[in-house]
């Protein structure tokens, strides 16, 4: 964490808006919705004695104790959201390391960042990996996206080429989760969060060598730096949401566990993207004045404006409404529902940023298959 850049600076945090309608399309009505009918028909022909084997888990061959069909749901549609975050904090990986300008560049937000980014992208893969093996383990298959591995790399220096599955050259970046951790709403009561920073249609890494020092390199960083938290807060809800649906404890301990660093990320790249510093004229996507004291790009609520409420280094979750508005406010993830934090929303959400521009319709159909199946789950199948 140690870095003469972010120590001198202020930092500040955010987050995003309304998850967008869901890509239908191909959408899969219910194999998950007819194997569940199938599965209640046969739970009430057992007798008691069967229903109460059933319950106390089933085993597979090899004595393994057999996973709910909610549980392989959930843990297949988080094997394929973790392979996606993979590719991209991949790509992320090869440019902040390999690329002199962007390494540059993105170390004028945190000295540490390619560090970080490294990280970051070691951490995503270790989990795709982990929850591939242990439905392995458990008797599944793997989930596998090579298939749809057919998208460009960046020209850049640094980039190793070949084919992704996620396209980081014209995105979309939802900034509002700044908002939506610093204030009492909720999206789970129907509230919504202004952008903090308009980036729309912007890439996230060069496609090109740009000049060291540039603003047109700097602004790509910047728009990284914003990127990062948006992916990472929206794995940290989409943890939360499955939390409630799980069965098997051991899924239960690998959803909190796993879950947990994608919060942790989140808090990180938070903190960072405070740090983005003004790019002047050439992007009218930044505010264009260096409107903090400090130089770096204006932030609402950054004590510059006092007609905004002071959020300087105000990184952590404010309190917020949480379960009922009759009970208090509490400093929590946000949102948590499934139509608000689940797979067919998070689905949506990178739909629409343009992650996977270029992608086919099969990669689509995929996905939503793998998140309806997910967001059906519940506990005591
Ligand atoms: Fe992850
Ligand atoms: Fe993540």
């Amino acid at each position: 964490m140690s870095n003469d850049q972010s120590s001198t600076r202020k930092t500040r945090p955010f987050s995003s808006t309304k998850p967008s309608p869901l890509d239908t399309r191909g959408s899969t009505f219910g194999r998950r919705t007819f194997m569940k009918r199938l599965g209640l028909a046969g739970a009430a022909a057992l007798p008691a004695g069967g229903l109460l084997m059933s319950r106390m888990g089933a085993r597979a061959a090899g004595g393994t104790p057999r996973l709910s069909p909610g549980d392989v749901a959930i843990l297949k549609f988080l094997a394929a959201a973790e392979i996606l975050e993979t590719d991209l904090w991949q790509q992320y990986t090869e440019l902040a390391l390999g690329n002199l300008p962007f390494l540059k560049a993105l170390q004028q937000l945190d000295g540490d960042m390619p560090t970080y980014v490294n990280q970051n992208a070691r951490d995503e893969f270790s989990h795709q990996n982990f929850i591939n093996q242990y439905l392995v383990s458990k008797g599944h298959k793997a989930v596998n996206l090579e298939a749809f591995r057919n998208l460009p790399s960046s020209q850049a220096t640094g980039s190793k080429g070949g084919k992704r599955l996620t396209n980081l050259l014209n995105l979309t970046v939802d900034t509002s989760w700044f908002n939506r951790y610093r204030f009492p709403g909720n999206p789970d009561f129907g509230d919504s969060f202004a952008q903090i920073v308009d980036l729309v249609n912007v890439p996230v890494i060069p496609n090109s060598n740009l000049p060291l020092g540039s603003d047109a390199i700097q602004f790509i960083a910047n728009a990284a730096g914003f990127h990062f938290a948006t992916i990472e807060q929206g794995g940290s809800s989409l943890y939360a949401s499955f939390a409630p649906k799980v069965n098997s404890p051991e899924v239960s301990r690998i959803v909190a566990s796993i879950g947990g660093t994608e919060i942790m990320h989140f808090l990180l790249w938070e903190d960072k993207a405070g740090n983005a510093p003004a790019v002047p004229g050439l992007f009218p996507q930044l505010p264009v004045a260096p409107n903090g004291s400090d130089g770096n790009t204006f932030f609402p609520g950054d004590g510059t404006d006092p007609s905004q409420p002071d959020f300087t280094n105000q990184i952590m979750p404010a309190p917020c409404k949480f379960i009922s508005t009759s009970l208090p406010l509490c400093s929590v993830i946000r949102p948590t529902l499934t139509a608000n934090a689940g797979a067919k929303a998070a689905v949506a959400g990178l739909t629409a940023s343009g992650l996977f521009n270029g992608q086919s319709s099969g990669f689509f159909d995929k996905l939503a298959e793998l998140a309806e199946e997910a967001d059906e789950a519940t506990r005591d199948e």
